[in-house]
């Protein structure tokens, strides 16, 4: 494992920081905040037309955890993170956040704890600046003068890579600098109601399409990110090895409705289970056929 595992980047207290949940004084090391669980899913099943996405999956999230949700292209992991997320509504099975049975969808009920989602598609609007883009709830819904949001929006735009990008549109950006926006967007709260930031974060896909460097950036942020209860507990769906491996504690291995396997992320090269093995090698021959 990398060093940079245990450490955010080198970022002092500045507002921004304090936005995305760096250094609060409440911080708690995974240890402290391993035993209660936050997030349950308990047989949950999602079909469209004559397919069934996700048949019957039960899964469960302490706080304090990282885990990676991994398996091939159009096997439920974006679908399961909406699930979660509360925007989809699953057709069986019950979802309990911190304790709490979510009746609906997240509109119906809130959830006891806030749960925040970066996208897989960057979904900017190309109206705004990137600046307008980044700092739009606080601009919406936060008393925050604009010059603050303005310091808040420049400083997340440089940890995230993108130093000097916020007077461009989203149309004058390459696609990985858009996910960045995107990702820096998704992670901007108000830094004078840090109980507002959400306590889970899910991911999908965040490093897509980035080369290993920005890549390496956006994972050691997801590393560091605290939620409002001092914990760094998020869900993260990717496709790509480095992420796997420098943002997960423990990996789950989705296919054919089903989690096929999990286990921690020192196992994934031991595991004899095929569809891992596969899955790691990118063998064409296997349990898991390419779907056309
Ligand atoms: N709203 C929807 N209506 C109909 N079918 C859907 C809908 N959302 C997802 N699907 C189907 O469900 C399956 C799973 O989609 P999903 O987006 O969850 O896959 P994924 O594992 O995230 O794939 P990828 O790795 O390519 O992002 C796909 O076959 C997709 O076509
Ligand atoms: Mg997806």
């Amino acid at each position: 494992m990398s060093d940079s595992h245990n450490h955010g980047p080198d970022v002092g207290l500045s507002s921004a920081s304090l936005a995305l949940g760096f250094a609060s004084p409440g911080d708690l090391t995974p240890a402290d905040c391993g035993d209660e669980i936050l997030l349950e899913l308990r047989g949950i099943s999602k079909q469209f037309g004559d397919q069934r996405v996700l048949d019957n999956v039960d899964l469960t999230l302490h706080r304090g955890e990282a885990v990676a949700i991994i398996g091939p292209s159009g096997t439920g992991k974006s679908t399961i993170l909406r699930i979660i997320a509360g925007l989809l509504s699953p057709d069986e099975g019950e979802i309990y956040v911190q304790g709490r049975r979510r009746e609906g969808l997240i509109e119906d009920s809130p959830d006891p704890v806030g749960i925040g989602m970066v996208f897989q598609q960057a979904a900017l609007f190309d109206s705004l600046t990137v600046e307008e883009n980044v700092g739009f709830l606080l601009y919406q819904h936060s008393k925050l003068p604009a010059h603050q949001i303005h310091q808040i929006v420049d400083d997340v735009l440089d940890m995230v890579g993108l130093p000097g990008t916020g007077k461009s549109y989203p149309a004058e950006l390459s696609g990985g600098m858009r996910k960045r926006v995107s990702f820096a967007r998704a992670i901007v709260s108000n830094p004078e109601n840090p109980q507002d930031r959400p306590a889970l974060l899910l991911y999908d896909e965040p490093t897509a399409g980035l080369d290993p460097i920005a890549s390496t950036v956006i994972e050691d942020l997801i590393r560091s990110i605290k939620g409002n209860n001092g914990c760094s507990s998020y869900l993260i769906v990717t496709h790509q090895d480095s992420t796997i491996r420098r943002t997960a504690d423990r990996v789950i291995f989705l296919h054919q409705g089903k989690i096929q396997w999990q286990g921690p992320v020192t196992a994934v090269d031991d595991t004899d289970n095929p569809f891992v093995r596969q899955f790691f090698s990118g063998r064409i021959e296997g349990p898991i056929q390419l779907v056309q």
